[in-house]
């Protein structure tokens, strides 16, 4: 139907016979002589009508917004001074020849170029919505991100193996979503969370490199950069230790970076350890664009006179740390208050802060409502230690260290993003040396960090359980920007260990069988070293695309309440089919989707 995209018309093609189709993007009239600018995938060109061409110039008159056309025409370059410096083809117009209506378009619910649009509106009308330009433009760099991705792999030797999506839960740390089965009463299949122990599998039948751009299902609270189904591209490996995994990793996303944006990361990318991470960002996903660090000052505040800091740094699990705020003396009372009352959705209970108002004054320069608890030493120490000098802010946080590190974490972004101090350059690394274990208090036992397939250090490959709290994993997170990217680790092989972690996770023998029987069996003919990582492609898209939320590379997102408006799913099923899958409801059907 067409000879040329529209967005790709230029200059060169000044002279020829074009018949293009696409969208009305928009229609002028000026002085008897009628614009339009038709849209296609690749961008627009203008296509001008004169009344001396009456048939054609009807047509064009009740053309709206959006209407499909396919005009015929030929390219001339656009009259001195109209040019459109903005786009490809804004130094050509085409003469229009013929036009055809190919579909009317109603009136949109909203203009295509609508700067600050609802989110509901544009979810439901997302057919619509994704014609806009930087949605079109997100979907087509996610699409040469992923055949990027693919071709490296491909040259690698790695193959796509497709894994079930009706299967038996997996341990990644979210809830599942359950499918009934209709063949077998009461029991379910889960989505997965991951592919992790399928892939594992993949390497005991000896694929040794395996890969799948893959959906993943985690029934958890979301946010802007977590939804429910979202894509991993997985990865697994035989005989490479994490060295070997990591390098391949790195280069194939540095690839990735220089194919689709054209910009260089850092090579090799830095590598900091977990514990390091958490003491100076509070975080174990620190981004480094932004030059602000915690530090700790707990072993200088364990004898002050002022309970808020002596409890948390004379208990083992405190800690009070100082963050320092460069020119943070311009921030005003309701500024800090602000900046307490955001403190405390994480959990702290107040937010002390010295404002430095002339270094070179030892106390009398210092202005703080913790002053009078602090002797001379210690704020001397503090100030060494976060360097502040005349006109900064030193922010302090007490309290457990999950909290103040939540806390503080947070704030170190917060004042990032508010004082413009976040630099322009891309901030890899890999965050490695992960504890194996953490203690979950509430229900009184130990959890993995990453997931329970993950190998101990060697050093402590069958010792691990003689000090838990200090076993540390074969995980490495790749970082970028503060977003962790993929996540992998190097597993365990042997059938004995295996068992042990399990145990060590109060999973106990007969738990081992019927959950993951399939793995330890498995285990036992000859599974060879492996390791492998999953990277989110939702992610890595969105910090691509320079988009806050992944619901802007994704073609058809769900909501924060997990529903899609387009489709209005979940919704109600029939009697019928529910009781074919054995479900009662303890609710009638037609009200059983709505919530009082
Ligand atoms: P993990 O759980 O760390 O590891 O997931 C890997 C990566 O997937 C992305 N991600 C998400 N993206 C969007 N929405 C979500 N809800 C979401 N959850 C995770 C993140 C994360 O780094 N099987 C292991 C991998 C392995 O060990 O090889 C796994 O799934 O970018
Ligand atoms: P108060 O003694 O409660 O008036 O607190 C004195 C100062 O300490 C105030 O600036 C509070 O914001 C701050 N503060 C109180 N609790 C904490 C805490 N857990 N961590 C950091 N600062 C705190």
């Amino acid at each position: 139907m067409r000879s040329h995209y529209c967005g790709h018309l230029n200059q060169t093609h000044a002279g020829q016979r074009v018949t293009l189709c696409g969208w009305a993007h928009r229609r002028r009239d000026h002085g008897g002589v009628i614009f339009i600018d038709l849209r296609d995938r690749h961008g627009l060109a203008q296509a001008v009508f004169d009344p001396d061409n009456a048939t054609a110039f009807t047509v064009a008159e009740g053309v709206r917004h959006e209407y499909v056309l396919r005009v015929t025409g030929t390219v001339r370059q656009r009259p001195a001074g109209t040019e459109n410096p903005h786009l490809p083809s804004g130094q050509i117009e085409v003469a229009a020849e013929t036009i055809e209506v190919l579909n009317k378009s109603e009136p949109l619910p909203f203009q295509l170029d609508e700067a600050e649009l609802g989110e509901t509106v544009r979810l439901k009308y997302r057919y619509l919505d994704l014609r806009r330009d930087h949605m079109r433009r997100n979907i087509l760099m996610r699409h040469k991100l992923v055949q990027t991705l693919r071709r490296y792999l491909e040259d690698q030797e790695f193959v796509e193996i497709e894994t079930p999506v009706l299967t038996k839960s997996t341990p990644e740390g979210a809830r599942d979503y359950l499918v009934p089965s209709r063949t077998h009463p009461g029991q379910f299949f889960a989505l997965p969370q991951s592919p992790q122990l399928f892939k594992q599998l993949l390497m005991v039948a000896g694929f040794e490199r395996y890969y799948q751009v893959t959906r993943c299902f985690r029934d958890e609270d979301l946010r802007a950069d977590r939804q429910p189904e979202f894509t991993q591209l997985d990865i697994e490996t035989s005989f490479l230790d994490e060295e070997g995994v990591m390098g391949i990793m790195e280069d194939m996303i540095r690839t990735a970076f220089n194919t689709v944006l054209n910009v260089e990361l850092p090579k090799p990318f830095p590598r900091m350890n977990w514990h390091e991470s958490m003491q100076r960002f509070g975080v174990d996903r620190p981004d480094l664009r932004i030059p602000l660090e915690l530090v700790e000052v707990s072993d200088l505040l364990k004898n002050v006179d002022f309970k808020v800091f002596a409890g948390p740094a004379n208990s083992p699990s405190g800690r009070v740390a100082a963050l320092r705020l460069p020119k943070g003396g311009e921030l005003s009372r309701k500024d800090i208050d602000d900046y307490t009352a955001f403190v405390a959705q994480y959990g702290a209970k107040g937010l002390a802060y010295i404002k430095v108002n002339d270094a070179g004054k030892g106390r009398e320069g210092l202005q703080s409502p913790i002053l009078k608890f602090l002797p001379d030493e210690a704020i001397a120490e503090i100030m060494r230690r976060t360097g502040a000098t005349t006109g900064d802010l030193i922010f302090f946080g007490a309290d457990s260290a999950k909290v103040v590190n939540d806390a503080l974490g947070a704030l170190r972004l917060k004042l990032g993003h508010d004082r413009a101090l976040v630099s322009s350059e891309w901030k890899p690394l890999w965050v490695v040396d992960f504890p194996m274990f953490e203690y979950d208090a509430e229900a009184k036992r130990w959890v993995a960090l990453h997931h329970p397939f993950t190998a101990p250090k060697s050093d402590i490959a069958t010792s691990f359980d003689l000090d838990p709290a200090n076993a540390l994993s074969r995980a490495y997170d790749m970082v970028l920007n503060g977003s962790e990217i993929g996540g992998g680790s190097i597993r365990i092989h042997r059938e004995d260990v295996q068992q042990k972690v399990f145990s060590l996770l109060g999973i106990d023998e007969q738990a081992q069988r019927t959950k993951f029987g399939f793995l330890l069996d498995a285990l036992q003919y000859g599974a060879p070293p492996h390791g492998g990582i999953a990277f989110g492609l939702d992610r890595i898209s969105a910090l691509m695309a320079g988009a806050d939320s992944i619901r802007d590379v994704i073609a058809f997102p769900k909501t924060q309440k997990a529903s899609c408006l387009l489709t209005e799913a979940p919704s109600i099923v029939d009697e019928a089919q529910l009781r074919e899958l054995n479900i009662r409801l303890r609710k009638p059907v037609e009200t059983a989707g709505k919530t009082e």
